[in-house]
């Protein structure tokens, strides 16, 4: 095996009810004045707010709430966030929501323990975060893995820029993860979740780095759990055996368990921030665009990874390497599109584009050539605009 580190102090209570252990999980990590972030109101629907409000009183812990996160969450809210919280004078931010509610609530924290600095000189490199506030995490999606990773990521409404930050103060305190609370998730959302979480596995599979096997056999099992679930999760939301898969598979595939000893390369992730940042797609369904024609690209480059990956986790065994390479690429976009899933830009609803804007995509990601993202294959100002390309039908 090839070295690593591997640091992932979240603490797990997962299971049926595992909802009413918020209060405690708030004490045990030091939570006494919270404040409570939280989206667009599926959670006030569902009655879960009020729920924990009252675990919370029932605790007497002091609380506050700030919501209106929306999914691809802006910088500007999360400043006010930032402003609530210190008016409140918050010691913990406790997110009720997915990604986009998590990954604003690490802002807020990181923006509150230090008021001296406005979060996007975190966003934008000028400044590391050095001391944040404890988040816990009360999850009810299956997708991001915001609830274990070290990741934000915030759209910036000026540039149209979505980018996130990795650092260790991202990594929640605790994460309360109770499948029943996705019973509520859109079709739509399930099916995006599920295309993320497999794209956090194949985002770190592809590598040149061999010698981990067990990390690629943890890959290879995970996604074809997730794969095996996905459809009764469609077929009927209340299944708790299928949520509960893929929601515990939705934080492990992106914690970094299933990239240990390698770089990770997050190239098609990079891709598909763009296609959210100028059009404002769900970030599933940006993703499972861009990897078809990513895949298509780079998988001459080491056609002996894509067989393995068709081999082990799609069953495709026959044919040359090559026409196994490209059936596992075949395989999995049709996956995606019988789970409702886009694979190109008209079937993401936002229709072929002109030359100039796969151009502004390839700059924005690129930083108008300035850097190459993904290590698998770097991805240039010139290779991003030809992915862009076959994307673009
Ligand atoms: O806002 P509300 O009303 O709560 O509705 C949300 C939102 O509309 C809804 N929803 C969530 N749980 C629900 C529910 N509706 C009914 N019942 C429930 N139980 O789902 C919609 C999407 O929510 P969002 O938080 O955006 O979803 P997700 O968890 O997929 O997060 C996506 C965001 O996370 C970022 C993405 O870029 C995107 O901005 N990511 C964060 C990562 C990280 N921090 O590690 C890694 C990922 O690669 C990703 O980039
Ligand atoms: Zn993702």
């Amino acid at each position: 095996m090839q070295s690593f580190e591997f640091y992932c102090p979240t603490e797990i209570v997962f299971g049926r009810g595992a909802e009413s252990k918020t209060a405690a999980a708030v004490q045990k990590h030091g939570g006494t004045r919270v404040l409570i972030v939280y989206g667009g109101g599926s959670v006030v629907r569902s009655g879960l707010l009020a729920r924990l409000e009252n675990g919370l009183d029932a605790a007497g812990i002091a609380f506050a709430v700030f919501g209106g996160v929306q999914p691809n969450p802006r910088m500007a809210h999360a400043r006010e966030g930032v402003k609530a919280a210190a008016k409140f004078g918050a010691d913990m931010i406790l997110a009720v929501g997915g990604g986009s509610v998590i990954d604003t609530a690490k802002a807020v924290a990181h923006g509150a323990a230090n008021l001296n600095i406005d979060i996007g000189e975190f966003w934008s490199g000028r400044q590391t975060v050095q001391r944040s506030l404890p988040v816990g995490v009360v999850l009810t999606i299956a997708a991001a893995g915001s609830e274990t990773s070290n990741s934000a990521v915030l759209t910036n409404e000026e540039t149209g820029k979505k980018s996130g930050i990795n650092t260790d103060f991202n990594r929640p305190a605790f994460a309360i993860m109770d499948p029943e609370l996705t019973f509520t998730l859109p079709k739509q959302q399930i099916a995006c979740g599920i295309a993320d979480i497999m794209m956090h596995t194949m985002d770190r599979y592809f590598t040149h780095e061999e010698g981990n096997e067990f990390t690629d056999r943890v890959a290879e099992a995970l996604l074809r759990d997730v794969i095996d679930h996905a459809k009764r999760a469609l077929a009927n939301r209340k299944d708790y055996e299928a949520m509960s898969e893929l929601m515990w598979c939705g934080s492990v595939s992106h914690n970094g368990f299933t990239g240990l000893g390698r770089s990770m390369d997050f190239g098609v992730h990079k891709l598909g921030h763009e296609l959210s940042g100028k059009f404002d797609v769900t970030h599933g369904a940006s993703l499972t665009v861009m990897w078809g024609a990513w895949a298509r690209y780079v998988y001459e480059d080491a056609p002996e990874r894509f067989a393995r990956f068709a081999r082990n986790v799609w069953d495709v065994s026959v044919g040359t390497c090559e026409e196994r390479a490209r059936g596992g690429i075949r395989e999995t976009e049709t996956f995606w599109k019988e789970l409702g899933l886009p694979v190109n830009f008209t079937e993401l609803g936002i229709g072929v584009q002109d030359e100039a804007t796969l151009k502004f995509l390839a700059d924005m990601c690129t930083d108008y050539g300035k850097k190459t993202v993904g290590c698998f294959y770097p991805i240039s100002r010139a290779v991003a605009l030809d992915i862009y390309r076959l994307a673009n039908h």
